[in-house]
């Protein structure tokens, strides 16, 4: 570690200033810098990952690079008709800093996943089993739908808001992958009218053109 050549703070801003003008579309990747080294299997023991990530392990397997959870039964006899197994960095440390992460989705019968995001990060699906409605919001409000069936491909870019629900008479299995080892999900409604302490509800009723009334009526249905 000694002979490292000391760069200012104003270089760095420089450097990534410059990179930003020459490569716009690079914007994002260049903020979220590409890992040095070939892998590093998170040592989920010896760090939170509230605390800027996980050290890697320093004794690494073949088995660190494998993963059977995705298999896993699914129950969706829930209020939303939705579960999912998760390979993210949590269930499969192997994943870290790869940015890649991977989901088997099922959807019952009637069964929706509300409109939600991940912020930065895009998401591609395949369909295993079943039909199924997918549907995503460009930032001018254009509606991109289609309803897919075994075999079909989607792709959800980066941000936007999107939704699916399973419009067939059997159950929807889905493969999705999303471009983030652990990522983050913006859910519309539980952010809206289920935030601790709660949006005020003057902010609500401007946004949503109503009185308070309907406003608490909507909240009291997000307890959870
Ligand atoms: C699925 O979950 C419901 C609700 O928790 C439960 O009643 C039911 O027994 C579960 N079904 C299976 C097959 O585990
Ligand atoms: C919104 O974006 C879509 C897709 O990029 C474009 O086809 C459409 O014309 C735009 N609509 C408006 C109102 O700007």
């Amino acid at each position: 570690m000694a002979n490292i050549p000391k760069i200012s703070f104003s270089r760095i801003l420089f450097l990534l200033t410059l990179c930003i003008t020459l490569f716009p579309n690079s914007a994002l990747s260049a903020l979220n810098l590409n890992p040095l080294q070939d892998f590093c299997v998170a040592d989920l023991s010896r760090a939170s990952p509230t605390n800027n990530g996980f050290p890697c392990k320093s004794q690494v397997s073949s088995e660190d690079f494998f993963y059977s959870g995705l298999n896993k039964p699914l129950n969706t006899s829930n209020p939303k008709g939705v579960a999912a197994n998760s390979a993210n960095f949590m269930t499969f440390p192997g994943l870290y800093t790869m940015g890649i992460s991977m989901y088997n989705v099922a959807l019952g019968v009637g069964g929706a996943n509300p409109p939600h995001s991940h912020p930065g990060a895009t998401e591609a699906g395949f369909v295993l089993e079943g039909s199924c409605l997918i549907g995503f919001l460009t930032t001018n409000y254009t509606l991109f739908s289609k309803v897919v069936r075994p075999g079909d491909m989607f792709v959800v870019p980066p941000g936007l808001i999107h939704y699916e629900m399973n419009v067939g008479k059997t159950q929807t299995r889905l493969l999705t992958v999303v471009t983030n080892d652990f990522p983050s999900e913006v859910v519309l409604p539980h952010t809206l009218f289920l935030a601790k302490p709660p949006i005020q509800n003057a902010v609500l009723m401007k946004a949503f053109k109503t009185d308070g009334k309907t406003i608490n009526m909507l909240k009291s249905k997000f307890t959870n």
